[in-house]
């Protein structure tokens, strides 16, 4: 009840309110959660309860709530004119950023950061695509001043100059109108957020939301299996944080030549010494540091959290220790951030009990020893309960009753009981409590005395145990920019050890990164595809310079091509993430943007199939792509007619060599994309090689420099089990169409295949000769002649005995 309103509700048991919790959000519902903030006991009347916290789809921390590899981020958008400010934070871990961007790239820094909650200014519209909850905030929140009023009493600072976000007034507006809200809905601290980071997204090589999906860095396309993805191929993290810093390093490789060296050297020294083995041992004893923080800075850590603190801190003791024979640059500096925090590690390890209950209140939580207060209270209580154990030999011996016993029950605590026959043996002092078929029982107020000594110690015991548990927590919290910075160290370290694992145990060589726009591999793999394959991978080269900037690649279906463009890109990414990669070597020119557009059919999983979007996407990579970008286009057109796909790809090929001169790998089926090697220079031709055998083809899986001039797409047809007659019945019909293509335009050249897995109609004759017809240019005898004459061949056509296909139309929806 409301206000005298009647609203709906229910009850649910405690223990699964997260189940209920991610039901609620995932409906897109806002959680308010209200506790008992009196004790019940001391209360007068109702017991007081307030909201503590309200939950959003981008402030979830509970554990069972958010993936463990993965972070929750919220963010907040601050539209201008020029530039939006965009800041965005993780609750769980304490992360909280802030950039500006242009508006044309908001959607894209979101989609990469895979924010689930965005926060705007209510009066000002979220741009399509964005992702995640949309939660309108008011728009005084999002003003200078107020956001640097809010941020500065949060940090506890008079100005954000220390922060170096000077510069960026409408992220900093961002940020405030985060904090805010975080304020409101958390109501509990929020002190593991202590600072507020500056990045830039330029810095980074910057991956299109098409990239991250259609290269699968971390979702496959179809399907949930990670193995499939390039995280799931690289992931040997020991820690969650390692797991989720990985992810954020794939999503943004670096742009920085010596950043970049600085992990190749680390990797390089992981992968060769013996000590890396060590590390890890190690960092599979840490636990996350940074949501351990997070709790106890929000008051939700439990016993466990800070017993695994103390183990985490005493991994980071010995981590420091191994860490000392390191000698590349970054290993070093990752080593002077280890902090083990001797002096709260120490404090933890002599108050806490090794194992002790996840509840806080439950009492069992403190060592002997570590508070003299706790020592008396448990004494007492000691003391007490062994008065009463010893009670029954006591008055046996004194009242010689034998068969008497002390019990304790729920309702009467304890007594003491005596069987019928000896009633008449009770001393005096006893007072009569219950009557059973065959006994009595009894108490004594010596007995009750001790009784409620216990009961009071065991309360107050619990009480002490919980204020002495609660001052530890705030200890940690209190240290947490220092264990936040050991985290941090600790995270990287981890990646970079993960980087050197899978680059030793899947044969990766150190790529040689360069400022000049090259991209030269030898032996260059898929580093997910050979992996799930069942026979061997087949290595490709590819070379691409100055004079080599786009390649079309031809051939087959089946053949490899989009394996090929892919494990390209992949290529990139890693080098600049500063992993190895799959190639007997790589000379890999700084990428400063990747771009990917996969076909329509290509992108099923996306959800994203029609020509519409293709062509978005295709707009967005010729405006945007330099000469430092790396382009991936695969089969571009196929959503289009033939004619429109052809020439579309054709024009878009022709405008990235004239404009931003991107490296560009561009797989199609449009053979005559072929010819404009020959037309452009920096334009040249790979194809992937089948051999004939008989009837059948067999994939050879390599690439070769040229073109290829047949699709086999009929072998493949035939090889994926579709009945013989279809496939012959197709044979047939491709010898007529090749022939009837033969003589058309500049674009389709002789004797080449022409692909077919597209609605296709090639013009009969008659409706040829009607399309080139000048009418301006005829007199009305000349036009009524020829109209005459076509009439004339058509009937001829009609009457002629077996009428042969010279037009085909595919069926609609095939
Ligand atoms: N280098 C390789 N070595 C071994 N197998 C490969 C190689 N490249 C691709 N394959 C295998 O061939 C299959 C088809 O590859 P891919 O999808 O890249 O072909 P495609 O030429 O793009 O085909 P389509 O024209 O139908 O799009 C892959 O699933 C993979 O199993
Ligand atoms: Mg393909």
């Amino acid at each position: 009840m409301a206000k005298g309103r009647r609203v709906p509700m229910c009850g649910i048991p405690h223990q699964t309110l997260e189940t209920y919790l991610s039901r609620l959000l995932e409906r897109g519902y806002r959680v308010a959660i209200c506790e008992q903030v009196e004790d019940p006991r001391k209360a007068k009347g109702l017991v007081r309860r307030e909201v503590v916290r309200v939950v959003t789809p981008g402030t979830v921390t509970s554990e069972s709530l958010v993936p463990a590899r993965e972070n929750v981020y919220l963010a907040a958008v601050n539209p201008a004119q020029d530039r939006w400010g965009v800041a965005v934070a993780d609750l769980s871990t304490g992360e909280f950023r802030v950039t500006e961007v242009p508006e044309e790239a908001v959607v894209q820094e979101l989609q990469r950061l895979g924010v689930r909650e965005v926060l705007y200014p209510q009066d000002h519209p979220l741009p399509e695509g964005t992702p995640g909850a949309r939660t309108p905030y008011e728009a005084w929140r999002f003003e200078p001043q107020e956001a640097a009023r809010v941020l500065c009493d949060h940090f506890q600072v008079v100005s954000l100059e220390g922060f170096g976000c000077a510069g960026m007034p409408r992220g900093v507006a961002a940020a405030g109108a985060l904090l805010q809200y975080l304020r409101e809905t958390q109501r509990s601290g929020l002190r593991h957020i202590h600072r507020l980071q500056v990045y830039r997204p330029q810095d980074t090589l910057l991956l299109d939301p098409a990239a991250v999906r259609s290269l699968e860095i971390l979702h496959p396309l179809v399907g949930t299996d990670r193995r499939a993805t390039l995280v799931g191929v690289l992931d040997r993290t020991r820690t969650s944080m390692g797991g989720r810093l990985l992810r954020r390093w794939l999503v943004a490789p670096l742009l920085d030549r010596a950043r970049i060296e600085d992990r190749l050297d680390a990797v390089q020294e992981l992968t060769s010494g013996t000590h890396r083995e060590r590390v890890q041992e190690l960092l599979s004893k840490v636990a996350d540091l940074e949501r351990l923080v997070g709790r106890c800075g929000h008051g939700s850590a439990t016993p466990r959290d800070l017993v695994a603190l103390a183990r985490t801190l005493a991994a980071v003791a010995e981590l420091q220790q191994a860490a000392a024979a390191f000698h590349s640059r970054l290993l070093r500096e990752l080593a002077s951030q280890l902090d083990p925090h001797p002096a709260l590690r120490e404090e933890l390890e002599r108050a806490l009990v090794p194992d002790p209950p996840h509840d806080p209140r439950a009492g069992g939580v403190i060592r002997e020893g570590y508070d003299p207060e706790l020592d008396q209270l448990r004494r007492a209580a000691s003391e007490a309960k062994a008065w009463i154990r010893d009670l029954e030999a006591r008055e046996r011996e004194r009242t010689g009753i034998k068969t008497l016993r002390v019990g304790f029950n729920k309702v009467f605590g304890y007594y003491l009981e005596v069987t019928r026959p000896h009633r008449d043996r009770v001393p005096p002092e006893y007072e009569r409590r219950q009557t059973l078929v065959g006994a009595e029982r009894y108490v004594t107020p010596e007995m009750k005395e001790r009784e409620a000594l216990i009961l009071h110690a065991e309360e107050r015991q619990r009480e002490r145990e919980y204020e002495l548990f609660c001052r530890l927590r705030d200890r940690v919290a209190e240290s947490g920019p220092g264990l936040l910075a050991t985290a941090a160290a600790l995270s990287t370290l981890d990646v970079l050890c993960s980087f050197a694992e899978a680059s030793q145990a899947y044969g990766y060589t150190r790529p040689q990164v360069v400022d000049e726009p090259v991209l030269e591999v030898e032996g260059g793999r898929h580093p997910v595809v050979e992996r799930v394959l069942q026979e061997p991978f087949v290595p490709n080269d590819l070379r691409m310079d100055g004079r080599r900037r786009i390649a079309v690649v031809t051939g087959p279906n089946f053949a490899g091509k989009s394996t090929y463009l892919r494990q390209n890109a992949l290529l990139v990414i890693l080098a600049q993430a500063g992993c190895f990669v799959p190639a007997r070597s790589a000379r890999v020119g700084l990428v400063d943007r990747l771009f990917t557009r996969v076909g329509a059919a290509d992108d099923l999983a996306g959800g994203r199939s029609t020509f519409l979007v293709e062509m978005q996407e295709v707009a967005n990579i010729l405006h945007n792509a330099t000469e430092r970008s790396l382009v991936i286009l695969d089969e571009v057109g196929r959503g289009t007619a033939t004619y429109d796909g052809l020439s579309i790809a054709w024009a878009v090929v022709e405008y990235l060599w004239a404009h931003g001169r991107p490296r560009t790998l561009f797989a199609t089926h449009y053979h005559e994309l072929t010819e404009l090697a020959g037309r452009l220079d920096g334009v040249f031709n790979l194809n992937v090689l089948v051999r004939e055998e008989g009837e059948g083809v067999v994939f050879l899986h390599r690439v070769a420099e040229g073109a290829s001039d047949r699709s086999y797409g009929i072998h493949v047809a035939q090889l994926a089990g579709v009945p013989r007659e279809v496939t012959q019945r197709a044979a047939e019909l491709l010898e007529e169409l090749q022939g009837a293509a033969r003589g058309e335009g500049a674009l389709v050249r002789r004797g080449r295949a022409v692909q077919m897995a597209l609605p296709l109609v090639v013009p009969s004759e008659v409706e040829a000769e009607l399309a080139s017809l000048d009418l301006a240019s005829m007199t009305p005898l000349e036009a009524l002649n020829k109209l005459h004459h076509l009439q004339q061949r058509v009937r001829e056509q009609l009457r002629a005995d077996s009428p042969k296909v010279v037009r085909m139309r595919r069926p609609r929806g095939s």
